[in-house]
C-alpha cells in the first residue's frame, strides 16, 4: 500500500466503569446540553467540581456542538477536555467532538487520552464507540506526513482509552471493525491525494494489484489492446489524450460461497481532468486530480469488505484515464461507438466522466450480473451548485435503496440528497446525428449527466448512480468537519461499508 499511514495512528481500548485513576495525561469528557446548560456527568463533576463550576460558571463553556475547551488539573490527569456535543447530540456530535479532541491534543503533545461520556447521551453506546474511532483516525490523517520532505512534526499521540459505565457488547469486535473502516477511508484519501503524474492509470493499476495480493482479490486489468479488442471506445477516446494509457480494472472479492455477485461498484477515475480539448480554465482544473476520488473511494470500499471479511461478493471497475489535449485526443463533434452499442456525439471533451463510467457500467452489468449496481463519480459541477459541498447528488429508480441509503447517509454523516430522473430530463440529450449526445445544456447538468449513465444499462432498477463532485475533496475550508482535512474526503467508503454491514449483516453501525 501507498506508505504505513493508511495503518491505524492510534491504539484503542475499552474500558467499562470509571474513567478516573488510569493511567494517561488528558482525560476527555463528552458532554451533551440541556436547556443550553452543559451536563457534564456525576463522576467527572465529583472530582473537578471547583475548577468545573468555575469555567461553567465564568460562561467559557456551554457544551455547543464542536465547542472544546481546555483546563489543566492539579491531580492524576494533566489536562481535562471538556468537549460539547449541543442539545440533541447525533453521532455526527460525536465524531465532531472526537476529530477536535484528538487534533487538539495532538498539537499540545498530549500522549495519551482516557474518553469518557456515559448514559446521558441517549445514543447506543457501541455506535459512539465506533463513531469516536472512525472520527478520531480521520482527523490525524494528513497526506503532509507522506509528501513533506522537511517540516515534518513529531507525532506524540499514542492511545485513546475509551470508557462508558456499563460494558458494551462485542467492544473488541467493535473497535477492531472501526479501526479498519477508518484505514480504507484513510487509504482512498490518499489515493486522492496524491498528485495524478504518481497516481495515474498506471499508478491505479499498481494499487489495484497490490490490493489483490494483500487480500487475495481477483484482478484483471485490461489493457489499450484488450479495450479495443472489446470494443470499450468510450475509455479509449477518453485516453486518447492522455501520456499514459488508459485501461479498465477489474477488482473482485468473494466473501461467500455463491457464483451471484452482491454488489458491483463503478469508480470514475480520471486521474486528471485538464478537460481534454475544450480546455478547462486554471480555476476550474487545479483541483482536478481530485477526478480519480471516484475509483479511489472504490479501492477503499473493497479493501475494508476484505479486511472486515464481510460476507458479501464485490466486484468493482475502475476505468481510469487522464483526460488531456494531446495530439491524439479525441475531439468535439466525434462520434463513438460505445462497448454497448450505441453512438455518443462527443458535444463536450470535458464530459467524459459519463464516457468512461458508461462503458465500465455496461461491462459490470454484462458480465457480473451484480443484484445491485452502484457508481461514484465526481461527475458534475452542476451537483455542486445544486447541493453544494454537503451532499452527494443519489440517483436511483430503486425506491427502498433510495430510502437506505438516505438513512446511513444522515447516520454516517456522509449525506446525498436524492434527484430526479425523469424522461423529461432525457430531451435534453437528442443528438441529429448520433445516439445521443454526451452532454444536455447548462440547466439540470447533473441530472442530464445520470440520464446519459442510465443509458447504458440494461436494467436500471437495481442501480445507483451518487454524484460525489461535491464532497470528495475540501476546498476552501467547506465542509467544515474537524474529521477532515484540506484534502480529499474518502466520501463513499463509510457510506457503502456501513451500508453493506447494516444489509447483510443486520447490524448497527
Ligand atoms: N470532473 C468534472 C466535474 C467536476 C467539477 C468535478 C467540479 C469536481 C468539481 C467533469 O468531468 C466535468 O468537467 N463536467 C462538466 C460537464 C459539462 C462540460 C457538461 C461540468 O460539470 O462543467
Ligand atoms: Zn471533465
Ligand atoms: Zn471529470
Amino acid at each position: 500500500m501507498i506508505g504505513d499511514l493508511v495503518m491505524a495512528r492510534l491504539s484503542y481500548m475499552f474500558r467499562q466503569g470509571t474513567p478516573l485513576g488510569l493511567e494517561a495525561d488528558t482525560l476527555a469528557v463528552l458532554v451533551p446540553q440541556s436547556d443550553g446548560k452543559p451536563v457534564v456527568p456525576d463522576i467527572v463533576m465529583e472530582s473537578y467540581r471547583d475548577i468545573i463550576d468555575k469555567i461553567i460558571s465564568q460562561g467559557d463553556f456551554k457544551a455547543d456542538e464542536g465547542e472544546i475547551r481546555i483546563t489543566y488539573l492539579p491531580k492524576d490527569y494533566a489536562r481535562l477536555v471538556l468537549a460539547g456535543l449541543g442539545e440533541k447530540p447525533s453521532l455526527e456530535s460525536i465524531r465532531i467532538a472526537c476529530g477536535k479532541i484528538v487534533r487538539e491534543l495532538e498539537n499540545l503533545k498530549a500522549r495519551d487520552i482516557v474518553l469518557y461520556y456515559d448514559k446521558s447521551l441517549d445514543l447506543d453506546p457501541g455506535e459512539v464507540l465506533g463513531q469516536c474511532i472512525e472520527a478520531a483516525e480521520m482527523a490525524l490523517y494528513d497526506p503532509g506526513e507522506v509528501f513533506k520532505a522537511r517540516e515534518r512534526k513529531e507525532k506524540t499521540l499514542k492511545s485513546i482509552t475509551i470508557v462508558f459505565p456499563d460494558e458494551i457488547s462485542g467492544a473488541d469486535e467493535i473497535i477492531k471493525k472501526s479501526t479498519l473502516i477508518a484505514d480504507a477511508v484513510n487509504y482512498a484519501r490518499l489515493v486522492a491525494d496524491t498528485p495524478s503524474t504518481q497516481m495515474s492509470p498506471e499508478g491505479i493499476e499498481k494499487e489495484a494489484r497490490k490490493l489483490a495480493e494483500a487480500y487475495g482479490l481477483g484482478i484483471k486489468v485490461f489493457h489499450v489492446e484488450d479495450l479495443k479488442r472489446m470494443g470499450m471506445n468510450g475509455i479509449l477516446a477518453v485516453g486518447s489524450g492522455g501520456g499514459v494509457p488508459p485501461r479498465l480494472i477489474i477488482l473482485e472479492y468473494k466473501g461467500r460461497e455463491a457464483d451471484e455477485w452482491d454488489i458491483g461498484i463503478v469508480g470514475k477515475t480520471v486521474t486528471f481532468d485538464a478537460g481534454g480539448l475544450d480546455l478547462k480554465p486554471p480555476q476550474s482544473m487545479e483541483r482536478m486530480k481530485y477526478d480519480k476520488c471516484g475509483g479511489a473511494a472504490a479501492l477503499g470500499i473493497i479493501k475494508a469488505a476484505a479486511s472486515l471479511r464481510l460476507p458479501v461478493n464485490i466486484v468493482v471497475a475502475l476505468p481510469a484515464v487522464e483526460n488531456l489535449p494531446g495530439p491524439k485526443a479525441y475531439k468535439p463533434r466525434d462520434i463513438i461507438k460505445m462497448y454497448n452499442g450505441l453512438t455518443v456525439e462527443v458535444g463536450n471533451t470535458d464530459a467524459e466522466g459519463r464516457i468512461i463510467m458508461a462503458d465500465a457500467l455496461s461491462y459490470l452489468e454484462k458480465t457480473y450480473r451484480p443484484a445491485k449496481i452502484f457508481d461514484f463519480a465526481t461527475l458534475t459541477g452542476a451537483i455542486v451548485i445544486a447541493l453544494g459541498k454537503y451532499a452527494a447528488g443519489l440517483f436511483t429508480k430503486d425506491d427502498e435503496l433510495a430510502k437506505d441509503l438516505y438513512e446511513i447517509g444522515l447516520k454516517t454523516g456522509e449525506k446525498l440528497w436524492r434527484m430526479p430522473l425523469w424522461k423529461e430530463y432525457y430531451d435534453q440529450l437528442k443528438s441529429s446525428i448520433a445516439d445521443t449526445n454526451n452532454i444536455g445544456g447548462r440547466p439540470a447538468g447533473a441530472i442530464t449527466a445520470a440520464a446519459f449513465l442510465s443509458k447504458f444499462l440494461e436494467d436500471q432498477s437495481r442501480w445507483a448512480h451518487i454524484d460525489i463532485a461535491g464532497v470528495a475533496y475540501i476546498e476552501n475550508g467547506m465542509p467544515k468537519k474537524p474529521y477532515y482535512r484540506d484534502s480529499a474526503t474518502g466520501y463513499g467508503v463509510r457510506l457503502l461499508i456501513h451500508y453493506i454491514i447494516e444489509k447483510f449483516l443486520g447490524k448497527k453501525q
